[in-house]
Parts: structure tokens; sequence; C-alpha cells
């Protein structure tokens, strides 16, 4: 018998976190080995802020790419009140997107505002008019189970009183959240591997397990169910499936800010998401739809051709190492994947 297979074309990873120093060395050349291209986020350690900071950044990730890999990266800056014209139009040839942060709701979101402060608007008014979309971590004050779902009225402000700017919701957990995708035509989303095939089990549910911990909070079985189900264009959401992006999250932290008794959240997983993922897609019958999620979607979206690379996932079982690097413990450590990647031409 066969083995099944899926070949995907241009793979691309619209949210991830390389961080800096020794850390970005590690992290750049995996995502460049597997994706054609892959979105790196601002909350750096210092952030990324200005044109400076974001050359200083491109030549770093550059540098640690392997010529052969042929991958684009591709960067975000750090959203400010009262951005002008002049700086985004400085920035706007380096970057996608810009990254909003809430204060305080994620790693390295202390330099974040509330999008109550003053100078949001104007920002978000200027990015319209300059055509730079706006990568959302979306989460309110609240109840941590609740917040992405109390930011949606952000999210339903923005979009209406600003209908040109594009709007990213990265990495959404909450069923109620798919709902305006389907009412705003400038709504997209990222979505991660943990939150379309896991819930808060996978935290909590047995023994605390931080590697399964991430901003936001993983959610209810029907979140994660609906999520799956809107990434693979099934159960009424199909119509919104062109609107949906794969981005891993993939955010490592040293195994010691991990195990601790305050760990931080964001977990490790570039590296096996392509894996995970085939899954469920083939499963269903849904390797075309799986394309579109990996590639075509955020082409579209983003308006972006990315280098040519192919990658062939089979089904034959893989073992996600206990480590990568020194320090770092991927998602899934030690877990038997049902899909392993066999080929990848670049
Ligand atoms: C991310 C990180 O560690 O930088 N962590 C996370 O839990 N998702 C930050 C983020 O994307 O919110
Ligand atoms: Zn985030
Ligand atoms: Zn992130």
């Amino acid at each position: 018998m066969s083995v099944e297979k899926i070949t995907l074309e241009d793979p691309l990873d619209m949210h991830c976190h390389w961080r800096q120093g020794a850390m970005l060395n590690k992290m750049v050349p995996l995502s460049a080995k597997i994706f054609a291209g892959a979105m790196g986020m601002p909350n750096t350690n210092p952030p990324i802020f200005s044109l400076e900071d974001i050359l200083e950044y491109k030549r770093a990730v550059e540098a640690a790419i392997h010529f052969e890999d042929n991958f684009q990266p591709y960067y975000t800056a750090y959203f400010q009140p009262n951005m002008s014209k002049e700086y985004l139009k400085a920035i706007k040839p380096h970057i996608l997107s810009i990254k909003f942060y809430p204060k305080g709701k994620t790693h390295n979101s202390e330099y974040g505002c509330s999008p109550h402060d003053p100078g949001v608007l104007e920002s978000l008014s200027n990015m319209e008019e300059l055509e730079i979309p706006a990568s959302v971590h979306g989460e309110a004050d609240g109840f941590c189970m609740r917040r992405e779902y109390l930011f949606g009225s952000i999210y339903e402000q923005w979009a209406t009183m600003f209908p040109k700017l594009k709007i990213i919701m990265e990495h959404i957990s909450d069923r109620r959240t798919l709902q305006l995708l389907v009412k705003f035509p400038n709504i997209f989303a990222t979505v991660t591997p943990q939150h379309a095939l896991f819930n808060l089990d996978a935290v909590l549910g047995g023994k605390l397990n931080p590697h399964m911990f991430w901003m936001p909070i993983l959610k209810e079985p029907e979140d994660q169910e609906a999520i799956l189900n809107a990434i693979m264009g099934i159960n009424g959401l199909a119509c919104v499936k062109h609107k949906l992006m794969l981005g891993t999250d993939s955010a490592p932290h040293p195994v010691d800010q991990k195990e601790c008794a305050c760990g931080c959240a964001g977990v490790f997983n570039a590296s096996i998401t392509l894996q995970l993922l085939a899954k469920p897609f083939f499963d269903s019958g849904k390797v075309e739809q799986y394309k579109m999620f990996t590639s075509g979607n955020a082409k579209e979206i983003y308006g972006i051709t990315p280098p040519k690379k192919t990658v062939v996932l089979e089904r034959v079982p893989s073992v996600v190492p206990d480590r990568v690097g020194v320090t770092v413990v991927p998602m899934l450590a030690g877990h038997t994947l049902e899909w392993s990647i066999t080929e990848i031409r670049a």
C-alpha cells in the first residue's frame, strides 16, 4: 500500500517569535528550513519600534538564514499611539504589518497600550491611509477565558471606523470571534495548531503542563472544534475559509522560565506544526484547503510572493525531540506524531 502523502507549496507561518541574540540564531534557521516565509513578531527585548530597530533586526535575521533554504522573512513593528504618516511611510517598505499589543496582556507587552488610549485611533487612521495592516493581539481586561471575547467590541469599532484597514486577529481562540470574520470584510485571522487541536485540558486537565500554556489561553472543546472546522471550511463557516492563515505563534522561552512558579506564556512549535495539522485536514478530505490555509490565503491577504519551496508530508510516525537546542522544550516534546516531513525542495 502506498504511503498517504500531502505536498505543500510555499508554506508560510504568518506569526512567530524569533526573539533576539542566541535564541534568534537558533530559531530563524528552523523557520527557514520548512517554511518559504515567516513573519517575526516585534515583542523582542528591547521591542522593535523605530526604523533603525527594524533595520537592525532585519540584519540579524538575514545573517541567520542559510542561503540554500531560500526563505523570505517578513517583519512587523510594535504599535504605538500617534504614529505619524512620515514614520509610517519610512517603515512601510520593510514591514508587512504593525502589531498591536494590549498592555500587560502577554509576553513583553508592557510597551503596549490600551485600545482606549489617546492617539490609538490616529495611528490606525494613518495606517489605513497608507495601507498598512494591523495585526492585533486582541485581549481586553477581564477573566482570562473571556478576554478575547471582550476585545470583540474593539474589533467591531475599528473595523467599522476604518473599513479599508486590514485587521488581522492574531491567534484566535474563542468560537465567538469567528463571527467577526463573517461580519466584516476587512477582518482576517491567524490560527495556531494549539487553538485548533487542543483545549484547556491540555494545560490544566491533568498534571499542570506549562508547555501548552499560551496567551490567549486554550479554551473549551467547543472553541477548539469551531476553529478547526473554520480552517477546514466545514460546518457553516465555509464563507470565511479564505480569511484564515496559519500563524504558529511559535514562542520559545528557556525551560527555566517555563518550568517555574510563574512560567511565561508561549511555547516553541514551528517545527511540528505542518505535521500536526496534516492529520485532521487529510482525514477530512480537505487537502486543497490545507494548501490554502498554509499558503494561498496569506499570499492573497498580504499580497506577497514568497520564494518557491515544496514540503512533502507523509503518514509515517515521527517523534518530537525533548529539547530544541539546549534550553527550549517544544510543544508535545517526546510525543509521536502520525505525520512526518519527508522531503523539502527549496
Ligand atoms: C507570545 C510570546 O511569548 O512572545 N506568547 C504567547 O503566549 N502567545 C506573545 C504573544 O504572541 O502573545
Ligand atoms: Zn499574542
Ligand atoms: Zn505571538
